[in-house]
């Protein structure tokens, strides 16, 4: 009798965990263009693979008339599943109930599967769709978020940790996905910001709708929050599962490989011409990156932020890379403060996961400006040559045309520990582009000429033919080959299959200082 008593019981939280906010408010949410936080997990995961945990769960607050509602489930959705196969640990938060907010109940529910994936080694996919934390639990809900940070601080650089974001997320709902590896976003249906429009009327009395403030095109675009902007939740979690593939599960492993029918000696005829003679023009950078990649698929990262440097993932003979590459048709391919921060994130990203790493370097140099200099492009440039420097996988450049200045020992020349560095023909290293060399060391002379302008074009063409070539650095050993572009592809299977085994270390010690 209480056997079928219990089994009724079973069957209406079922069902009211099921119901979540109630069918209205599931209903609107579909409405709106969303999928429900359950519909979701069924997008991300493989058919059938979901086991959920702690389904019953319910908060325990006794404020603001909560003592009367109580929710199975309290809202938060945790398990694991798989993608492709592998194990995956997520959540999902639903909006619909109080506002997708995390209480001290569903924060225990969010360590638990923390717990359990640093156990195993596998990642944390969390599909954000929350308030933050629960207003009516206080200093529980506060605390409750606190030890989710404290967690995806510890998992940092163990397990990938994604963050996807699906709806409005304020405080703790955009504070731990700052702190995860990448964060996804929903075009015209996600937000984040640690204060919403109305507590900033209030106080600043600034008006600002939810999409100028925290949308995913000022995240994607101006703040460099976010790395990902999908077009729908659909498209979003087909992301995830797309970025997933390169990704290993834990520190321990190396990155999948998969089968790959694209010829290891491929040749990239395209290259050899790609280039342009004169150095002023522009080129597409990720022609090269697509052209040399298995397949000539080229995920890429913060795709639309900084777009002078572009940061990827892609395959050689089917192992995954972390591509960084100076875009010449954008800023030149300058070095200004988002470059560097983007590109510091990314080789720390790859570093921290076995992922080696491909620099495509054509980079006139730092951006000059009072703009640049005044916002800590000396303290931002400086992450990024830390974060090649501290790297310990793989690391391959190639230098297609300009490697100037600074910027020639910060995109992992050999200097800072590259394995391979190879150049093109037309690579040019130098202190500085030919022009502004002359400028300098012949000021006195070009003062003093009867005809300044035609010594300065015969110093400038000396200087080229003297310096602006990858030669000298050739007979110095600070490159190891002069490729033809054509032959890109193989030159770097072969780079690979010989780092295969590479062990690099740095010295012993808590942890670095890099230049935050
Ligand atoms: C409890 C919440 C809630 C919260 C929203 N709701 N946020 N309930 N705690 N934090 C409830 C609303 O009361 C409402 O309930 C329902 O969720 C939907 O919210 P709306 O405001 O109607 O939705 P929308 O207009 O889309 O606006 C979404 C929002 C806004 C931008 C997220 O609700 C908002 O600004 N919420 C508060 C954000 C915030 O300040 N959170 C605390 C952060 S502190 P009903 O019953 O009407 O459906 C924090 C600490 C972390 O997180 C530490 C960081 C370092």
């Amino acid at each position: 009798m209480s056997g079928s008593l219990n089994l009724a019981e079973l069957a209406r939280r079922n069902a009211l965990a099921d119901l979540a906010g109630g069918a209205d408010k599931l209903e609107r949410q579909r409405a709106e263009g969303r999928m429900t936080a359950r519909e979701r997990l069924e997008a991300l995961l493989d058919p059938g693979s979901f086991v959920e945990l702690d389904r019953f769960v319910t908060h325990r607050c006794h404020h603001f008339g909560m003592e009367h509602h109580h929710l199975p489930g309290d809202g938060f959705i945790t398990g694991h599943g798989k993608i492709e196969g592998r194990l995956v640990y997520v959540f999902s938060q639903d909006f619909t109930v109080w506002g997708g907010s995390l209480s001290a109940a569903n924060a225990k529910k969010i360590c638990k599967i923390m717990d359990l994936a640093v156990k195993v080694g596998a990642p944390v996919i969390g599909l954000n769709d929350s308030g933050g934390a629960r207003i009516q639990e206080g200093v529980e809900s506060l605390g409750g978020y606190a030890d989710i940070f404290l967690r995806n601080t510890l998992c940092s650089g163990v397990i990938p940790q994604l963050s996807v974001i699906m709806g409005p997320c304020a405080g703790g709902a955009v504070y731990s996905p700052a702190i995860t590896d990448f964060i996804f976003m929903v075009r015209r249906s996600s937000y984040m910001f640690v204060t919403g429009p109305d507590v900033i009327k209030a106080v600043t009395h600034e008006q600002v709708s939810k999409e100028e403030l925290g949308g995913a095109s000022t995240h994607n675009e101006i703040s460099g929050v976010a790395h990902f902007a999908a077009q729908s939740d659909a498209h979003c979690l087909a992301l995830v599962r797309e970025l997933y593939s390169f990704l290993p599960s834990n520190n321990r492993e190396d990155p999948p490989r998969r089968p790959c029918q694209d010829p290891a000696d491929r040749s990239c005829e395209r290259l050899d011409t790609l280039v342009p003679e004169n150095p002023k023009h522009p080129y597409d950078i990720k022609t090269i990156i697509e052209e040399v990649v298995d397949e000539h698929d080229f995920f890429e990262v913060q795709a639309d932020y900084a777009r002078n440097l572009v940061v990827g993932f892609g395959r050689i003979t089917g192992r995954p890379v972390g591509i960084v590459a100076n875009q010449p048709a954008f800023l030149a391919g300058c070095l200004d403060r988002m470059a560097s921060v983007k590109g510091a994130r990314f080789v720390r990203f790859c570093d921290a996961f076995n992922i080696p790493l491909i620099v495509f370097e054509d980079v006139p140099g730092f951006l000059p400006g009072v703009d640049q200099e005044h916002g800590g492009i000396i303290k931002e440039g400086a992450k990024l040559l830390y974060a090649f420097c501290e790297a310990t996988v793989p690391k391959i450049t190639v230098i297609t045309r300009k490697a100037y200045g600074g910027a020639y020992d910060v995109m992992n020349s050999k200097h800072i520990r590259a394995d391979v560095n190879l150049a093109f023909p037309t690579a040019e290293i130098a202190v500085m582009g030919p022009e502004g060399a002359v400028n300098i060391i012949f000021r006195k002379e070009l003062a003093a000429a009867v005809e300044p302008e035609k010594l300065r074009q015969e110093l400038i063409a000396e200087y080229r033919q003297r310096f602006a070539s990858p030669f000298i650095a050739a007979e110095l050993g600070f490159i190891d080959g002069i490729i033809l572009p054509r032959d890109t592809r193989r030159h770097l299977v072969q780079a690979l299959d010989m780092l295969r085994d590479k062990v690099d270390h740095n010295p012993k010690k808590k942890h670095g200082n890099i230049p935050l």
